[in-house]
């Protein structure tokens, strides 16, 4: 018999990009421990959530989430017990919380603690865990970086893969939890990313999307000992065989060096799309946000992006309802949006976070208001993005199909733009890099026919 026995591991993922790769990458950590992922907590010897703190709704989820496992843990008939964790940025902001509001809770493990996991489930097991709250906590900031710990990711076995270049956020925009919780910014070195990105090529990844809280602030160690750039990264992962694509998110205005900019006409695998959020349209409240650039800065990288790469479509995030924001101040949101034309752009209202300085100012905004800005801004969002899918129309372009529709014989994919596309074709497609011509668009969609010679390919098993 195997002497380790296998065990079933469920892990529950919130919040941002960075997120989905931790919990891989702590799936990873755990796999030779003898645990295997599942599909339900139901099946679960072990459960993690992990979780984010960016707003209120999205912290509270966690309390939500672990009252429910508890339910479940104490339901079970067989007797089988649960280790259940929480990991990622609501265990760093509120770890002594979890304890005493969830005493049940065996794990709390903050986001960079991950490789010391296997440590704390033997800890946990040793105090009894499985159902009794071993409240093992480690919400340090350790002086070693995670990444030297982990083991080399899995395979992630999909065309669409990504990489961890950089974590953590030096910015301190004062209504942002993330400085809090993932620390200081830290770069990974070139030659460590480019072994990952090698391998993820090399198990059939097309695309990789390098992420980082503050991606384009990499400043990382060089292949050759020297300080690197964030756009000399780009222009070595960009030359590697194999690489068809390449995205990295999340971006800070600030950080778009002429060196970056001009490496978005130069690499022909970086795709012509762009998240740079910019959170507001006015002045006064970039400056109230300590967003450090004002509106004709962000207008300039934008200029200077569209020349160099023609096509590239951008996408941002808005915070609408930020304390002191006035009537004029939110048009100005509007009306940079109607200025530049988003592709696509995300936007939120306010969420005042504990420990941040923002929560402290006066002028706190009413939720109503906050509510009614909000839809004023996503209806001209909503038609912006609609706009931008129709000019598709007609078009062929290359979509990396990455999935099964829900629809049999539909397949899904990604367009440069990040647009979702959906065709009908053969499965055999899948993962693949294909030529389809649009045919309608949706606000959230396109929709279109796969354009090849090989007929067969074309055709959906229904
Ligand atoms: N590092 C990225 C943002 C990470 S958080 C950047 O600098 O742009 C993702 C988005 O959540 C932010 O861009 C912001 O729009 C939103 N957000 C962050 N804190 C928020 C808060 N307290 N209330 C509402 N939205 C918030
Ligand atoms: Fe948060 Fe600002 Fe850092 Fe982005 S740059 S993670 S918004 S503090
Ligand atoms: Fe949320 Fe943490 Fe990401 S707060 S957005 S999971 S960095």
């Amino acid at each position: 018999m195997n002497q380790r026995a296998r065990k079933k591991l469920f892990i529950r993922t919130y919040g941002c990009q960075m997120n989905v790769y931790d919990s891989a990458r702590m799936a990873d950590v755990l796999a030779p421990l003898g645990f295997e992922p599942c599909d339900t907590p139901q099946d679960a010897d072990m459960v993690i959530l992990n979780t984010c703190h960016i707003r209120e709704r999205a912290s509270e989820k966690t309390f939500s989430e672990l009252g429910r496992l508890r339910e479940e843990r104490q339901a079970r008939e067989d007797g089988r017990g649960m280790v259940i964790a929480v990991a990622g940025c609501v265990a760093q902001a509120e770890g002594a919380e979890i304890v005493r509001r969830a005493p049940f809770v065996d794990i709390v493990v903050g986001p960079q603690s991950y490789h010391r996991l296997p440590e704390m489930v033997a800890r946990a097991a040793r105090a009894g865990g499985r159902g009794n709250g071993a409240g093992v906590l480690d919400t340090e900031f350790p002086a070693e970086p995670k990444f030297d710990f982990l083991p080399p990711p899995s395979a992630q076995g999909s065309a669409s893969a990504f990489l961890s270049v950089q974590e953590g956020c030096d910015k301190f925009c004062t209504f942002c939890v993330v400085p809090y919780t993932r620390g200081a910014e830290y770069s990974r070195p070139a030659a460590a990313i480019l072994e990952e990105a090698r391998r993820l090529l090399g198990s059939g990844a097309v695309e990789i999307t390098l992420l980082g809280q503050n991606v384009n602030a990499w400043h990382g160690e060089g292949l050759d000992g020297k300080s690197w750039n964030f756009a000399r990264l780009i222009r070595v992962l960009g030359a590697l065989p194999g690489l068809q694509r390449l995205r990295y998110t999340t971006s800070h205005p600030r950080d778009m060096d002429d060196d970056l900019i001009a490496a978005h006409g130069e690499v022909e695998a970086l795709m012509p799309y762009l998240h740079l959020p910019v959170q507001s349209g006015s002045d006064r409240i970039l400056d109230a946000m300590n967003r450090q650039h004002g509106i004709d800065f962000y207008l300039d990288i934008v200029e200077r992006l569209r020349a160099r790469r023609p096509g590239l479509a951008l996408s941002s995030d808005f915070i609408v309802g930020f304390p002191g924001e006035s009537e004029k101040d939110f048009e100005a949101s509007i009306g940079l949006v109607r200025q530049i034309g988003f592709a696509a752009a995300f936007s939120f209202m306010y969420s005042p976070r504990p420990g941040t300085p923002a929560a402290l100012l006066e002028r706190q905004l009413p939720e109503a208001v906050k509510e009614e800005r909000l839809r004023l801004l996503q209806t001209v969002i909503t038609e912006q993005q609609i706009g931008f899918n129709r000019t598709r129309i007609g078009s062929v372009m290359p979509v990396l199909f990455d999935r099964q529709g829900r629809r049999p014989g539909q397949l899904l994919g990604k367009s440069p733009w990040l647009q979702s596309v959906h065709a009908e074709g053969n499965p055999r497609l899948l993962n693949r890099i294909v030529d389809v011509r649009i045919t309608a668009a949706l606000p959230n969609s396109l929709a279109g026919e796969i354009v090849t010679g090989d007929f067969a390919a074309t055709q959906a098993v229904a």
